[in-house]
């Protein structure tokens, strides 16, 4: 493991380390993870959300490290396949704190949380409500949850917004097709039926939609008590809480959110009559976006016509987000002081896609150069767990820092892993 030095000016410190003494020793590129920074993020929700069940959302990122501070903070782990499930088992994650999401489970994503105990299993069409019952079968015993659509557009990409009927996840409530789902459900008898679950998007920034989901939700299991007699134990809203990923930008306050949260359901169940379920989130994006930086080498910098482009050793396979969604980020020069002129440049990636953008029209210190190293902050969600196979340039590996220490918890995607995985001819 590298350990701290004297960091040099103009240098960047994480976790006790000098990110210009990580990317010597790691190599880049290289994504970066703030041990204290992910701790201390699972311990705001923690507070913030004292009575709530709060379930990271595996899919931000993901690797055995991980998956060992989330259990020792306290929180619960949200998987959406049976490669998640099995590496947060195998790191002995206790099954009964996980949820399985996915709008497409395959018979083996389901066969592997069956038999591994997986704690709730969120329906998300009617179709897979009798595949479910059989697969559990006749003598055997499931907690589900049932994804509901509650018709509320949020979220920061057209992409990314769950909320409304015109895409893929979930029941509707609009045309009744969560109310027959539900019947359906409960006609069950191995299925055991604990709350109603949605997910409106991702990166929100404001509380609102929240609340409104809120009321939403509640209004059903109302009418739900009333036609059935149900009493629902859980409602668990899903993740998408927003955070800025340049200085300045919104980004959801967590602690508004838990307050007006809970006052909305607590006042909205007393109007219905209803008892207060248990709260459940999922945020994935914010427990560990912020605590993770992507550290690139620049390679080249030209100018055509107007503009200088400033090419790094990475690009769209490790972090896809600026091509998908248009997400602009603030890399900085790390390792040396920059000039103080600035100049106006893009920084774009090694791939052969002129797409293939880190961040247009930022300015950066003019006397940037071949060999200098690039800081993209908040790179810790959505990098790696997206990165491609694209060009064949290998995954980047991940290091940790903390206290001073540097070290490697994902080792980087190597020659012999590209080529041993080819295996016919
Ligand atoms: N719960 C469910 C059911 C989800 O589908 C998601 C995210 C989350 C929780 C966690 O959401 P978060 O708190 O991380 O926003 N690739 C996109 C984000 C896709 C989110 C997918 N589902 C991006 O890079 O922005």
């Amino acid at each position: 493991p590298a350990s701290a030095t004297e960091p040099r000016p103009g240098d960047l410190t994480v976790g006790g380390v000098p990110l210009a003494e990580v990317a010597e020793h790691f190599g880049t590129p290289v994504y970066v993870l703030d041990e204290a920074e992910v701790r201390e993020r699972c311990r705001t929700y923690r507070h913030a959300f004292p009575d709530a069940e709060v379930l990271y959302a595996a899919k931000a990122f993901l690797c055995r490290a991980m998956i060992h501070w989330v259990d020792e903070e306290g929180l619960g782990l949200d998987v959406c396949s049976a490669g998640e499930l099995e590496l947060a088992v195998t790191s002995g994650f206790p099954p009964e704190r996980m949820v399985l999401h996915g709008n497409a489970k395959t018979p083996h994503d389901l066969e592997l949380a069956l038999r591994l105990g997986v704690g709730r299993i969120v329906i998300d069409s009617p179709s897979e409500i009798a595949r479910l019952a059989a697969a559990v079968g006749p003598e055997g015993h499931q907690k589900v949850m049932v994804r509901v659509v509650p018709g509320i557009g949020a979220g920061g990409h057209q992409k990314i917004r769950t909320g409304t009927e015109d895409q893929k996840f979930g029941v509707s409530v609009s045309d009744g097709y969560a109310q027959h789902a539900i019947a359906r459900i409960l006609d069950q008898p191995q299925l055991e039926l604990t709350g109603l679950h949605c997910h409106l998007g991702s990166q929100i920034t404001s509380v609102k939609p929240y609340l409104t989901a809120v009321r939403r939700m509640v209004g059903l299991m109302a009418r739900l008590h009333e036609q059935h007699g149900l009493v629902l134990p859980e409602l668990d809203l899903g993740g998408g809480h927003g955070i800025a990923y340049r200085p300045g930008e919104r980004r959801l306050d967590l602690t508004a959110l838990a307050c007006r949260v809970h006052a909305e359901l607590t006042q909205a169940c007393a109007a219905a009559g209803l008892s207060v379920p248990r709260l459940m989130i999922e945020p994935g994006r914010a427990v560990v976006g912020p605590a993770g930086i992507a550290l690139y080498r620049v390679l080249t910098v030209k100018h055509t016509g107007d503009h200088t482009f400033v090419a790094v050793d990475g690009g769209m396979s490790d972090n896809p987000r600026p091509a998908l969604y248009g997400v602009r980020y603030a890399p900085r020069l790390v390792g040396r002081e920059g000039s103080a002129d600035l100049a106006r440049v893009t920084v774009v990636g090694r791939h052969c896609e002129a797409g293939d953008i880190v961040a247009a029209d930022i300015d950066l210190p003019a006397d940037l150069r071949p060999g200098d190293l690039l800081a993209v902050p908040v790179a810790g969600a959505y990098h790696l767990s997206m990165a491609s196979g694209y060009n064949l340039v290998g995954r980047p590996p991940v290091v940790a820092v903390h206290v001073g220490r540097a070290r490697l918890l994902v080792r980087r995607e190597s020659l012999d892993d590209i080529r041993s995985r080819d295996v016919g001819l």
